[in-house]
């Protein structure tokens, strides 16, 4: 359990890979500190499209620390608001409940595809049986920007008894593009960048 006087701790896990965990991690952080708060995203998956190596493409610019593990030492996170934490898809269960254990906040992103709800729900079901239901917040990802299927979703996934945020994460290829280049979304050049960041603006707003 996090210590009353250190950062909030909010991490990131999904049950299926590839959902959109690091874009998210990587621009949230971004929107948390444009926000005046001091944010370190921590880096829990050492593999090709993970955020240390995100931050380091585009040149360690992006306002916030991105470490390793074993680069966060106690003395740097005290000095944090917020510690985001991007963790590997399809985490080992014993990851997730000592995950659940260390987080304040257990943020699920999940697409909209009939596979990607089934495994959000099992997730949520499982941090709900470790006793961590009150600190999961689904955010559904990789939303059409046309269209009111993210609506219909939410309200599914509340009747079922899950929390989900209200801000929704749309699906531009400006985010792709602020992957390559190792930038935050609002930096990109591209006509949808300003519509992919308010997105990730409302959320930090959302989750407070
Ligand atoms: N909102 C979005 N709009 C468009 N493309 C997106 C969006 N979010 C993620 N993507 C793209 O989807 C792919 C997977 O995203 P990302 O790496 O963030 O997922 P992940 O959940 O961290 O994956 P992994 O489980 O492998 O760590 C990337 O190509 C990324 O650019
Ligand atoms: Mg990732």
């Amino acid at each position: 359990m996090a210590k009353p006087t250190g950062p909030r701790i909010l991490a990131i896990t999904s049950e299926k890979g590839g959902v959109g965990k690091s874009t998210l991690a990587v621009n949230l952080a971004g929107a948390c500190a444009a926000q005046g708060r001091r944010v370190v995203l921590i880096d829990e998956d050492g593999r090709v499209g993970s955020a240390v190596r995100w931050a380091a493409r585009g040149g360690d610019a992006l306002g916030f620390p991105v470490l390793e593990p074993d680069d966060a030492r106690p003395k740097l996170l005290a000095g944090a608001d917020l510690v985001i934490l991007d963790t590997e898809g399809r985490p080992k269960r014993k990851d997730l409940r000592a995950l659940a254990e260390r987080a304040d906040t257990v943020l699920v992103p999940s697409g909209l595809s009939a596979l990607e709800r089934d495994a959000t729900r099992e997730l949520v079901e499982y941090l709900g049986d470790q006793g961590a239901a009150a600190k999961v917040r689904v955010v559904l990802c990789r939303v059409p920007p046309v269209g009111s299927a993210a609506d219909d979703l939410r309200e599914e996934l509340r009747d079922a008894g899950m929390v989900v945020c209200n801000a929704v994460i749309r699906q531009y290829a400006a985010h792709t593009k602020a992957a390559e280049l190792g930038v935050l979304v609002r930096d990109v050049r591209d006509p949808r960048a300003a519509s992919a960041w308010a997105d990730v603006e409302a959320l930090a707003q959302e989750l407070g």
